[in-house]
């Protein structure tokens, strides 16, 4: 198993009598994009905050790279990258200013900043606009030098808390290659968001938290079979001329639990991905295979489904 980058046992935190995270257990590991879910006041950002050192626990542990953020704050922020949902910066500085603040802070050396902030910049889109004032640029473009500020970092692990938010639909794609290309140098990653084919789109993993408790944990594919499925796969042969020796021939072939023929479409149902040896059983009785598909799952309709469940 790759190394954990975050683990927490059962990290609560209640603001009076309010819980707003209840009990999380959550395991992150090495270079995953790990989708944080949620309705609005679900806990993200607590979650977040509490991984960051920036507010302690009320029960439970958490563990960021192998340190408490609650004891070792200072050790945890050097190795985490944060892009808050509402970015700041010296408004009079231009962005590569900005960034060399970062650089500096950070103890990475001029001359090498100097490189890195301008290949970041480029990167990110900024290239043109970097010698000029952050006063000057959109919601989007400060978004887009909050996620240079992070990566300038070089950190293990980044929190981004909405980060395509106000970002045009052109950018968004730069923005999701982006943090998909972080993560492929091992930066692993939290991406809190509400746009779900966003998340769908660039994340290994999810996790779903609703009114403070983790209702659903894991790959899409998987919770998408928990959800529609009872865990099943579900696949979909399309064969000229349907014969009914076919769908026999199917129904027989071992691990194959329900199959159902209607027009010239099978529908076969089984405990594993088995479109190999239905493919094989369709020909080998005499079909003509046309197309053979998965069903594959809509992170929309996982999640309203476990968010209800709560
Ligand atoms: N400092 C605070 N004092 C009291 N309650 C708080 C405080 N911070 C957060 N809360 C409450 O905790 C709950 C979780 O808030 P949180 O900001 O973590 O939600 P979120 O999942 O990030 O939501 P959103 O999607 O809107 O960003 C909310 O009910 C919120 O009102
Ligand atoms: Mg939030």
């Amino acid at each position: 198993m790759a190394q954990l980058v975050v683990e927490t046992t059962d990290l609560t935190k209640k603001y009076g009598t309010f819980t707003a995270v209840n009990r999380l257990n959550l395991k992150i590991e090495e270079g995953e994009v790990f989708g944080f879910l949620g309705a609005n006041g679900a806990g993200k950002t607590t979650t977040m905050l509490m991984l960051l050192g920036l507010t302690e626990p009320t029960s439970g542990t958490a563990r960021v790279c192998g340190m408490d953020p609650a004891r070792e704050p200072l050790e945890v922020k050097r190795l985490v990258g944060y892009v808050p949902e509402r970015v700041g910066f010296y408004e009079e500085l231009t962005a590569k200013q900005n960034l060399r603040y970062t650089a500096d802070l950070n103890r990475i050396r001029r001359a090498e900043a100097e490189d890195k902030i301008t290949s970041l910049l480029g990167s990110v889109g900024l290239g043109e606009v970097m010698d000029h004032p952050v006063a000057t640029f959109s919601r989007g473009m400060k978004q887009r030098l909050g996620l240079a500020d992070v990566w300038l970092k070089d950190p293990k692990l980044a929190f981004l808390d909405e980060p395509t938010t106000g970002i045009d639909p052109n950018g968004i794609d730069d923005i999701l290659k982006l943090i998909s290309s972080m993560a492929k140098r091992g930066i692993t990653i939290i991406f809190c968001s509400h746009v779900l084919p966003q998340v769908q789109k660039i994340c290994s993993r999810v996790g779903i938290l609703s009114k403070g408790n983790l209702v659903a944990d894991g790959p899409i594919d998987r919770l998408g079979r928990d959800a529609a499925a009872a865990g099943r796969y579900r696949m979909e042969a399309e064969v000229e001329d349907l014969k009914a020796s076919v769908v026999e021939a199917v129904r027989k072939t071992e691990g194959v639990e329900e199959v159902e023929a209607t027009g010239n479409i099978l529908v076969v149902t089984a405990r594993s991905d088995m479109r190999g040896q239905i493919s094989r059983a369709i020909i080998d009785s005499g079909g003509l295979l046309l197309g053979m598909k998965i069903e594959e799952y809509n992170l929309d309709k996982i999640y309203k489904r476990f968010s209800k469940e709560a």
